[in-house]
């Protein structure tokens, strides 16, 4: 069993450092999709401040379907090009939005939620699904949080068969 340590003194960047150490914990020797995205929305729940939802979307029958998340409960399904997570998605690009009410279309889950990241999961050039996270701040994630999320789901990429949890129906 893992020991999350959660230190509200760290900066941004050694907190994503330490992210990196448990994830990597975590992952060693196992290489469940479900398990580790399960873990990695706790661990990262726990460990980011002013977050109010975590969690992955996979791509199921052309869109994207609610897969492990901490928080709230969300919307099941979400179509591709559509919100935040959709968008990401049909793009292939992370999208840092720093007013979820100034982004047209935008999903409303939880009504706290007033900033959001998404990222999307490709793995061997196929878009898996998307980390989805929220705050109730304004504003709340920048390039730390980019790449300090990107360094975490290149460790989940790499550790992990995700591609059980996507049926990749759309031809990319
Ligand atoms: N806000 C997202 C929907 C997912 S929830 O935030 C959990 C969107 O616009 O795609």
């Amino acid at each position: 069993m893992h020991v999350i340590k959660s230190d509200p003194s760290l900066s941004k960047a050694d907190t994503y450092r330490e992210i990196g150490v448990q994830l990597s914990g975590l992952f060693s020797g196992e290489h469940h999709g479900l398990a580790n995205t399960a873990n990695m929305c706790a661990l990262l729940y726990q460990m980011l401040s002013d977050v109010n939802w975590v969690g992955f979307y996979f791509l199921q029958g052309g869109e994207l379907v609610l897969g492990p998340f901490q928080g709230k409960v969300a919307c099941v399904r979400i179509p591709m090009g559509r919100g935040v997570c959709g968008t990401a998605a049909a793009r292939r690009e992370i999208l840092v939005v720093p007013d979820v009410n100034q982004f047209p279309g935008h999903v409303a889950c939880d009504g706290a939620s007033r900033s959001e990241i998404v990222l999307p999961l490709v793995q061997e050039g196929r878009l898996l699904g998307v980390l989805d996270l929220d705050s109730p701040n304004l504003a709340r994630f920048d390039h730390e949080d980019r790449d300090g999320l990107q360094a975490a789901a290149n460790l989940l990429l790499q550790s992990s068969q995700l591609d059980k949890l996507s049926d990749q129906a759309i031809p990319l």
